[in-house]
Parts: C-alpha cells; structure tokens; sequence
C-alpha cells in the first residue's frame, strides 16, 4: 500500500495521477483487490484488515485531492504564463507618425511666407467683437457679417470667424510697417461637403507708407506663393467685395484635376477659387489709429489647399481620425 503514498506525491501530471487514481481505486485497483482478499481471511482478521484498509482509503484519498488541486493549480499558471503578453516589448511592426495633411499644408505656407519675410503672428480662438468685426470695417448689424455665421458667447465675446483679428491686434500694438501672416484655427456655423465648424485659415498683412502698396505686388506675391504651391498653374483675379479691402479680389487657379479643361471639381469652369484679397480699406487703418499707410491682405482657407494638393473629396474626411486616411500621408 506504502508505495501509492509515494506514487501519488511524485505525479508529474494530472494524467499520471488519474492513471494512478484509477490504479488505486477503481474497480479493479489495489483497494478493491485488498478488500477482496477479506472474503477469505478468518473473522477475527477481518474487522482489523477492514480498518486498516478504510483509513489507508481515507488517507490516499486526501493525499489524491491534495495533489490534483496542486497540479491543476501548477498547470493553469503554466499555461498562463505561456500565453501572457509582454506588453512593455518593442512590437515589429510599429510606424513613424506623421503630420497630418493640414498641418502639413500649414508649414508650407508658413515656409513660403517666412522666406519672404513675414512675421508669423498668433492671437486667441475666443475673440471680442471689436477685434473680428468692428475694427474690419463690419459694424453691428451690417449685412456682409452674415457671409459668417458666428458661434457666440455671452459679453460680446465669439469665436473667431477668420484670423483677421490677429492683424487688428498686431497693428494696435506695433508701428508700421508691418509684414505678417496669421495662422490658426478659425469657427463658423457650417457643416457639409467642404465645410466644417472649425477649419484653417492663413491671413496675411502688408502695411508701409503711403502710396507704397499697390495691387501689383499683392499680385506678383501671390501668383508667386499660388505657383510654390501648385506647380505650375494659371492664376487669375476677379473683382470680388470683401468690407476690409477696397478694392477687392477673388483668385483662381486653373483646375488641378482636368489642367483647366473643365471637370466636375471645378463645377466645368477650368478654375477653383483659393483666396481672397485686397487693398487694405482706410475704415481699417483708421480704427487701429494708423495714418498716412497704404497696405493689402490676404486670406485662404488651409483645409481647401490642403485637399487640392492631395485630391481629398470630403472636408470632413480630414477631421475624423481615420488612420487608413492618415496612413497615406506618411
Ligand atoms: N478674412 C477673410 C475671410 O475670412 C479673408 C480675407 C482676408 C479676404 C483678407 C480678403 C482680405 O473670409
């Protein structure tokens, strides 16, 4: 009998235990053969042979139960630690990040403007009405302040339709001559195919004296900045109406995707609209106290560039996350 105590203390599995299990206590197992050689012993034997073969019973039994909780504990903590994760390892298949097309379309902008000497200026998202309207020539109740639904907060105080205000601030601060460009985020109250509630914008500034500033260098300056950023397309202005500049003017470009020949992006017209722009209008030097100036503006929006130079349908398509579209920008 001794030897099962040590068998069932060895057993390396729970199979090599059930093999003994079924060794010692099944039905033809060495307790059964045990109790059996009790039908021939004498009947003075035979109550002493059956106590000693219950507490042997008893004793494997709790020694049996014992090791199979033992084993199943050992096996699961070994099966555990086969199947864990090292999460703090270095995985092979990891990828560099990458700019996101906006940002990257920014710093090309803010790259062309910086080699020509503009000073890159930032203001606040939460804007006052002096700053974004009032100064710009757009006094309360105008109707062109409809050309941008404004989200409000109580006080006078909005979110900023158009990085203008950063030149208001910038030219209540410094003297002329000025020479800068604003970018940032800007808000309106729109939402569709090539319109989202916060977008992009780039805004640029000339001021000097008077008599300095004409149309032709905001013209030469900016078919110049449209070819760094297109290659090389035609470029056209359009008599437009903006309230802080007179005169005025919307640019194009000839088409990106037909060269001009007329598609569905550019409605068949061999042209898309990028900027706007103008001579800056007295209204505006006069409410920031410059005398004596002469200066142009500018302003685009960079999500529009940004889906021009990689031919991205749906504005909003840039705003969702979605890595199989960032993916492509690495
Ligand atoms: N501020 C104008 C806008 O957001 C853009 C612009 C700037 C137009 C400067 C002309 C001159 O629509």
């Amino acid at each position: 009998m001794n030897e099962w105590y040590e068998k069932i203390k060895e057993a390396q599995s729970v199979e090599v235990l059930e093999e003994i299990r079924i060794s010692v206590f099944g039905k033809k197992g060495v307790l059964a053969a045990e109790f059996a050689k009790m039908k021939t012993a004498s009947n003075e034997d035979k109550a002493q042979i059956a106590k000693d073969l219950n507490k042997h019973k008893q004793a494997l039994t709790n020694e049996f139960t014992a090791k199979k909780i033992a084993l199943q504990t050992q096996e699961l903590k070994d099966a555990m630690l086969a199947e864990a994760i090292d999460v703090s390892l270095f995985s092979t298949e990891s990828q560099a990040g990458a700019l996101h097309p906006v940002m990257e379309t920014m710093d090309r902008i803010v790259e062309y403007f910086s080699s020509m000497n503009f000073a890159v200026k930032t203001g606040t998202m939460v804007e006052d009405d002096f700053n974004n309207f009032e100064a710009l020539n757009l006094p309360k109740y105008h109707p062109a302040r409809d050309m941008q639904d404004t989200f409000y907060f109580k006080d006078e105080l909005l979110l900023r339709t158009h990085t203008s205000p950063v030149q208001i601030r910038t030219m209540m601060s410094t003297k002329p001559p000025i020479r800068m460009i604003a970018p940032g985020a800007v808000f309106r109250r729109d939402y569709d195919l090539t319109h989202t509630p916060m977008f992009h914008q780039v805004e640029g500034l000339l001021v000097d004296e008077e008599g300095k500033v004409s149309f032709a260098n905001l013209k030469y300056i900016l078919e110049d900045f449209l070819k760094f950023m297109f290659g090389d397309v035609n470029v056209r202005f359009r008599p437009s109406f903006f309230p802080f500049t007179e005169p005025s003017a919307e640019v194009d470009i000839s088409c990106v995707f037909c060269k001009g020949d007329g598609c569905r992006v550019c409605s068949q017209t061999g042209w898309l609209e990028v900027l706007g722009c103008g001579i800056v209008d007295q209204n505006v030097f006069e409410a920031v106290e410059y005398k004596n100036v002469s200066g142009y503006a500018f302003g685009l929006g960079v999500e529009r560039f940004a889906m021009l130079i990689h031919q991205i349908g749906d504005l909003r398509s840039l705003f969702e996350g979605d890595i199989k579209l960032l993916e492509q920008f690495q």
